[in-house]
């Protein structure tokens, strides 16, 4: 069994239980009564309420099918092929060799949870949640990427103590235990495999980013963490005043470069390769980012790297960390779920609240903590701390 921070709303000893809370142990009761639900679906005042319950509830139990239908239609190449021309049931199976009466099933099914839609003359088209998949080679790759996950929830209760036995963990070589050599442990394969996923998945990402915060100000930038340099490379198409600093493990950087090279950046861009467990970072830059790494890895690693990140910045610096966040309990949960089992799947990082983030922050010294707005968060989050110009 690993060892894993505990971090969380419930703490491991409670007090008594608050006068609310028992009152709503009550409601719990009474509304799980089953005399109750025969009530609320014979009026019809109550019924509506009822049948909304059952459908999510049920929606939420039948959500595994869901995601093998969505993977069954990507791995078939369906999206793509009706994103060309709306097709029939039969010239579907000839194209995907399936037989029709097993492809109908699958066909129905991507109906009726909105991927795909029935059109005239029986002929399919995209449904209006085929349409962004159809759109997104990054999507259709995070879909077949959580097959991996899909076959580490074989058995959710044993996965829960033996997260790190699975595909996700051995995916991802870096993020298991603090203190190893993960520059040995990143064999070039698997980085190489890894490093395209994020490069799949980052447009969104990036889109974010550039879209919500504002670079002019800065000179110099230091990317941790950088993967294959894809951020970077575009920011630096965007303001072609910044210098580019990237900082990764060895062999990630080396893919990174072809990036550069790419997009004619070499001239503008330094390389920084290197450990942020076993190094501090380079003193050469007025902003640092940190896009898509802090979660990967657990609170002492995190709260080590915000103290380099804020070491190496000149006073005016500005950290940026730009992931998915958890939602704070005031808000609606977005990706909470499907983050929460990943990034456990994946190694000892995890999800954490942009108020957890921000102490952290203020931890390391960082002041003006501020999370910027932005259109999609969902994608990610992005969350600012600066190096105060003051002397403290
Ligand atoms: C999830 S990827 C994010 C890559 C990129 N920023 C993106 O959003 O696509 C995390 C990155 O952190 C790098 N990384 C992990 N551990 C590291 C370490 N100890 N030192 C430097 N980089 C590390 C990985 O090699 C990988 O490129």
């Amino acid at each position: 069994m690993h060892q894993l921070d505990f971090n969380g709303a419930a703490p491991l000893s409670a007090g008594a239980p608050s006068a609310l809370d028992q009152f709503k142990l009550k409601v719990d009761q009474w509304l799980s009564h089953p005399a109750l639900y025969k009530f609320a679906i014979s009026n019809p005042l109550t019924r509506w309420f009822a049948q909304r319950r059952t459908q999510q509830v049920f929606d939420v139990m039948a959500g595994f099918v869901h995601s093998q239908v969505l993977l069954s239609c990507t791995r078939l190449r369906i999206f793509e092929m009706l994103r060309e021309q709306p097709l029939t049931v039969a010239e579907l199976s000839t194209r995907v060799q399936i037989e029709p009466a097993a492809l109908q099933r699958l066909i129905y099914a991507a109906v009726s949870i909105k991927l795909l839609e029935f059109r005239q003359h029986n002929k399919l088209g995209l449904g209006a949640l085929g349409v962004p998949i159809a759109a997104h080679e990054g999507i259709r790759a995070m879909i077949e990427h959580n097959h991996l996950l899909y076959r580490d929830l074989t058995d959710p209760v044993a996965f829960l103590n033996h997260a790190w036995a699975g595909s996700m963990a051995e995916y991802w070589p870096y993020a298991h235990e603090a203190g190893q050599d993960v520059t040995r442990k990143a064999a070039d394969d698997k980085v190489t495999r890894y490093s395209a996923l994020m490069a799949a998945s980052q447009n969104f990402v990036i889109q974010e980013i550039l879209s919500s915060y504002n670079f002019g100000d800065h000179q110099q930038i230091l990317d941790v963490g950088t993967g294959l340099g894809r951020f970077i490379s575009e920011l630096a198409k965007q303001e072609t005043h910044l210098q580019l600093h990237l900082f990764d493990l060895p062999p990630v950087l080396n893919l990174a470069q072809d990036t550069l090279r790419q997009n004619n950046l070499l001239g503008r861009a330094q390389l920084h390769p290197g450990s942020f467990i076993d190094n501090d970072l380079p003193a050469v830059a007025d902003l640092i980012t940190l896009v898509r790494v802090a979660h990967d890895h657990p609170d002492a690693i995190v709260r080590q790297l915000l103290q380099k990140a804020y070491d190496a910045l000149p006073a005016g610096g500005v950290l940026l960390i730009a992931e998915p966040m958890a939602s704070e309990a005031d808000e609606a949960p977005l990706g909470d779920a499907y983050f929460h089992y990943y990034l456990l799947a994946m190694g000892a990082g995890r999800l954490r609240k942009p108020s957890e983030l921000g102490a952290m922050l203020a931890e390391a010294g960082f002041s003006h903590i501020e999370l910027v707005p932005n259109a999609m968060p969902i994608h990610a989050r992005l969350l600012i701390g600066r190096k105060t110009k003051c002397l403290p």
